[in-house]
């Protein structure tokens, strides 16, 4: 049996599992789906998302790690019941329930989302790069240079490969000596690096109006499908649906509390995406330009105003190391649920197992980074986005929490989690009917086949 390793202490896991929460979601996705769904009304609907959806699903995924110490195949298959049914396999002469697939999906999942993750993180490696020698130009100068970077394969496949070598070099160093101790020198900076930003950003003209589109909810502008947004980036944003919390719990000893550390480390990461959000909303209002831009918000919105602003080019060289070291701690956790089924599994030695799948995803990735590859007339990179963000992780999601629900007695749930009784009695229905309720709500309307 190879040695699986264990986290050196709780705030090494809790740094950990914040570092893969936080990430490319937190500073480029909320921000400009905030923007889009118009500000506060889209902020507190996503609230209640990470509290009734992320929350319970983060709770389940480390309690699987941490009681099974196993990644996320072997972990389901700890909890497999026995029951004929609808749908069962046969194990030593038994009819089991395939709890196990919800494993496999996770590993999928995780290795699809890093092939593309790690490009559009390459993006970020870019920017820092062209924030060296500073911004300028006309407005559509600066503009353009997003358009160059995408339709240029060489450049984007460099990018990639920087980013997967590093990635897979931290993963190849083992839990604490990789993965903790990467999070422990990364994160304390990107804290520092996003309260400076904020603060800076706040004294500019539009601070005041940044908090306020933020924080001051209008309901006239949330429609059905901002709430599905919502929803959806809940738990993408807190890395759930794929394993990557049960892989992390699995690290675990036994001395830590994971309904307190599920808080801890969701708080962080709401935190994080809200500090980004005035931030960048901030420096767009000082500048009289339009906070619904899109995905482009931070690439082609964001550098037209470092070229303006006094001090833009420091701000922008801060900006593009706290994109690249928020992506990096999510993407070595995304590599980490793949490694870990076959260390765990197979039995592979970490650097094998390491340098085999790192290699495979990077491959896979070219078929993103080369932007006029098509697949079903889109582009892979956002191919391999939709088919994970919108199917693979909310149905990891939901069955995770429905094996955690149904799967598992309450007198385990209660022990483990140490809830008072009249809150597991709510914790209990909510995880029951509530969250799976919701999530099925997303993949119907996903698929077309529920309108609101
Ligand atoms: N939570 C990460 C983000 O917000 O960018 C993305 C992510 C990482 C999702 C790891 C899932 C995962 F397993």
């Amino acid at each position: 049996m190879v040695s699986r390793g264990n986290w050196g202490g709780r705030l090494g896991f809790i740094l950990a599992a914040a570092g893969s929460a936080i990430g490319l979601g937190n500073i480029w996705k909320f921000p400009y789906i905030t923007g889009i769904h118009g500000g506060g009304a889209f902020v507190l609907v996503y609230l209640v998302c990470i509290l009734i959806v992320g929350l319970p699903i983060m709770m389940a995924e480390i309690y699987f790690g941490k009681m099974t110490q196993k990644s996320p195949v072997g972990a389901f298959e700890h909890f497999e019941t026995e029951s004929k049914g609808f749908f069962h396999y046969h194990r030593a002469g038994k009819a089991m329930k395939p709890f196990y697939l919800v494993g496999w999906l996770g590993v999928i999942s995780a290795i699809l989302v890093l092939s593309f993750y790690s490009v559009v993180a390459g993006w970020a490696w870019h920017y820092l790069y062209l924030s060296f020698s500073g911004f300028s130009g006309t407005d559509a100068e600066v503009t353009s240079l997003f358009g160059k970077l995408y339709v240029n394969p060489y450049l984007q496949l460099g990018w990639h490969t920087l980013m997967m070598g590093i990635t897979v070099w931290i993963i190849s160093k083992g839990v604490s000596k990789g993965i903790e101790k990467a999070s422990k020198i990364l994160m304390p900076i990107l804290f520092i690096i996003l309260l400076g930003l904020m603060f800076y950003a706040l004294t500019l003209s539009g601070g005041m109006k940044a908090v306020k589109f933020m924080f001051y909810p209008d309901f006239s502008k949330i429609d059905a499908e901002g709430i599905i947004q919502a929803l959806g980036h809940s738990f993408f944003t807190l890395s759930l649906g794929m394993g990557a919390m049960i892989t992390y719990g699995s690290y675990l000893k036994e001395d830590v509390n994971i309904v307190k550390s599920s808080i801890i480390i969701s708080i962080l990461d709401t935190i994080i995406a809200l500090v980004a959000g005035v931030m960048i909303f901030s420096i767009v209002f000082s500048y009289g330009l339009k906070a619904a831009s899109g995905p482009s918000l931070i690439f082609k919105t964001l550098p037209v105003i470092f070229a303006k602003m006094p001090g833009g080019q420091i701000v922008a060289i801060l900006f593009f190391i706290l994109l690249i070291f928020a992506a990096l701690t999510s993407a070595i956790s995304l590599l980490e649920v793949a490694v870990s089924y076959f260390v765990d599994e197979k039995n592979w030695t970490r650097k094998k197992a390491t340098i085999i799948l790192g290699f495979f995803i990077y491959l896979l990735g070219i078929l993103s980074a080369v932007s006029s590859l098509k697949i079903m007339n889109e582009s892979y990179l956002d191919f391999f986005d939709n088919i994970t963000t919108k199917y693979f992780l909310p149905v990891g999601g939901l069955l995770t929490i429905l094996v955690f629900a149904y799967g598992i007695d309450h007198k385990s749930k209660m022990e483990e989690l140490g809830f008072k009784s009249w809150v597991y009695f709510l914790f209990n229905w909510t995880i029951r009917i509530i969250t799976p309720a919701l999530l099925i709500f997303i993949i119907l309307n996903k698929m077309g086949l529920f309108k609101i």
